[in-house]
C-alpha cells in the first residue's frame, strides 16, 4: 500500500519547494513511506510543519516507530474527523480513502490559497481487485479536481497516475490574460 517511487520522488520535490514556516499534511501515514519522502525533501529545514495522519492503529504504529524530526506530528485518528481541526496546508497528499474518495471536500478545505494537492493511483488497475471496486470513486475524483474553478489541475501520466492541483489565490483567480 506504500507509494510507488515516482509517487514519492515527486513528493520530495514538492516539498522542498515549500514556502518558509510552511504546513503540510498526508492523509493515509501507512507505515510512512511517503512520509519519508516528504521527510527528505525537506532536508536539514525545520521551518516547515508536517502531520500525517493514519487511523489503521497497527500502520501508525510501526510508523511511529522511526525516528522522525520534531517538526513530524503523526495523528491516529479518522482522516474525515481530524481534517476540520488540522488548519490549512500548502502541501497535501490524500493517499487515504477518508479525505480522497470520502470526504474529497474535507481535504480541498483544507488546502490554503497558492497551496497543492496531490492525489496518485489515478490511473485504472484492472488486476487489482481493491483498486477495481473504488475505480467509480476515483473518477469522480477526477471529475471533481478537474471541474473546480478554484483549482489548476494537471494529469499527469507518472506513475500510478497522479492529479497535482495549486489552489488559485484570489489574486490570480481574477486576474485578467496578459
Ligand atoms: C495507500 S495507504 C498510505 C500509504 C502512504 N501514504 C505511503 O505513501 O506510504 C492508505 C492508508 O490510509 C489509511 N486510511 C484509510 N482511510 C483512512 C481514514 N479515513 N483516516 C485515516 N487513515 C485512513 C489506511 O489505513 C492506509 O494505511
Amino acid at each position: 500500500m506504500s507509494c510507488d517511487p515516482h509517487a514519492g520522488r515527486l513528493l520530495s520535490v514538492l516539498a522542498a519547494a515549500i514556502p518558509p514556516g510552511g504546513r503540510i499534511l498526508e492523509l493515509g501515514t501507512g507505515v510512512g513511506l511517503g512520509l519519508a519522502w516528504i521527510v527528505a525533501g525537506l532536508d536539514e529545514r525545520a521551518d516547515v510543519a508536517v502531520h500525517s495522519v493514519e487511523m489503521d492503529t497497527a500502520a501508525a504504529g510501526v510508523s511511529a516507530t522511526a525516528d522522525w524530526p520534531a517538526w513530524v506530528t503523526l495523528h491516529v485518528g479518522d482522516a474525515l474527523q481530524l481534517l476540520p481541526t488540522l488548519g490549512q496546508f500548502d502541501l497535501i497528499f490524500a493517499d487515504a480513502q477518508g479525505g480522497k474518495t470520502e470526504g474529497l471536500d474535507l481535504t480541498l478545505a483544507a488546502l490554503a490559497p497558492g497551496g497543492q494537492l496531490l492525489v496518485d493511483d489515478m490511473f485504472e488497475q484492472p488486476d487489482n481487485p481493491v483498486h477495481r471496486a473504488v475505480w467509480p470513486a476515483i473518477q469522480a475524483v477526477r471529475q471533481r479536481l478537474l471541474g473546480d474553478p478554484s483549482l489548476m489541475v494537471a494529469e499527469l501520466d507518472y506513475g500510478t497516475g497522479m492529479v497535482l492541483c495549486t489552489r488559485r489565490s484570489s489574486a490570480l483567480g481574477t486576474r485578467p490574460p496578459a
